[in-house]
């Protein structure tokens, strides 16, 4: 079964419009000069979401938001709308990032929410699961990981276009990574998961990682069985290191 690589850059709350700007475009020229095989995504702040649809136009990047709200539109102060997120040529939008489950308190039901909503309004909905230090400590990962899979099944719509991000918490900005072994029981724990619940549907959703990925370890993580992928926080803030990233990506299939 093939699935395309996908690399996702989220620059989280970094970038003036400026540095956005000069990012972008060092980020665009890096991929146009490349035979880049890969899918390459780039998740700015919401207020610059406008300003990449203009540098990305016509490239092969594509934009993402980071979060949508799971209304559709009218009185919630503060939210953007999945189809707000169109309108400015998003193709993706992050979902439940650990940085919100732990910053906004959006529990298991509020991201399947949200997820629901993004497929609702045409976004193809990327769902962060992953396990704290506690909870992987306790030798819990795969349960946690596996409740959180779990309430998504319900809302997901026939053949679905999601893309599921593991990123245990305690790897993310954190610096410390995540061995290979604990990344793949992890992602073959997720594509089983998938598969027994939605059949061969499951094999074609692609599970990225993320937490600390970085130049010098992604050609390790990126080799494995079942990784499709990379999330890319600190690392996509440097074009170079973004483009080492997207380089280390294996023509896996
Ligand atoms: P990091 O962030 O690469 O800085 O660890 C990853 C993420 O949170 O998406």
């Amino acid at each position: 079964m093939a699935r395309r690589m996908l690399i996702v850059g989220n620059w989280k709350m970094n970038g003036l419009l400026e540095t956005a700007r000069e990012l972008a475009d060092g980020i665009v020229a890096g991929v146009s000069a490349r035979a880049v095989g890969c899918e390459v995504v780039l998740a700015p702040p919401a207020t610059a979401l406008h300003l990449l649809q203009q540098r990305l136009g016509g490239s092969a990047v594509k934009l993402a938001g980071q979060d949508l709200s799971e209304h559709e539109c009218g009185a919630h102060t503060g939210e953007i709308g999945g189809i707000m997120l169109r309108n400015v040529g998003c193709w993706y939008v992050i979902v439940g990032h650990s940085e919100r489950r732990a910053d906004c308190g959006e529990d298991n039901d509020r991201v399947a929410r949200k997820m629901a909503a993004a497929f609702r309004d045409g976004l193809q909905p990327i769902v962060c699961v992953g396990e704290t230090l506690e909870e992987r400590d306790q030798g819990r990962a795969l349960e946690v990981v596996g409740a959180q899979l779990a309430v998504l099944y319900p809302r997901l719509p026939k053949r679905p276009s999601l893309v599921v991000a593991y990123e245990p918490v305690w790897a993310i900005g954190t610096g410390r990574n995540a061995s290979p072994e604990q990344i793949q029981e992890v992602h073959g724990f997720i594509r089983q998961d998938l598969c027994a619940r939605l059949g061969e549907d499951g094999r074609k959703i692609r599970i990225v990682y993320g937490g600390s990925v970085k130049p010098g370890n992604a050609q390790a993580i990126f080799a494995l069985e079942d990784v499709d992928g990379g999330l890319i926080g600190g690392a996509s803030l440097k074009s170079a290191d973004f483009l080492a990233i997207i380089d280390a990506v294996p023509e896996k299939f």
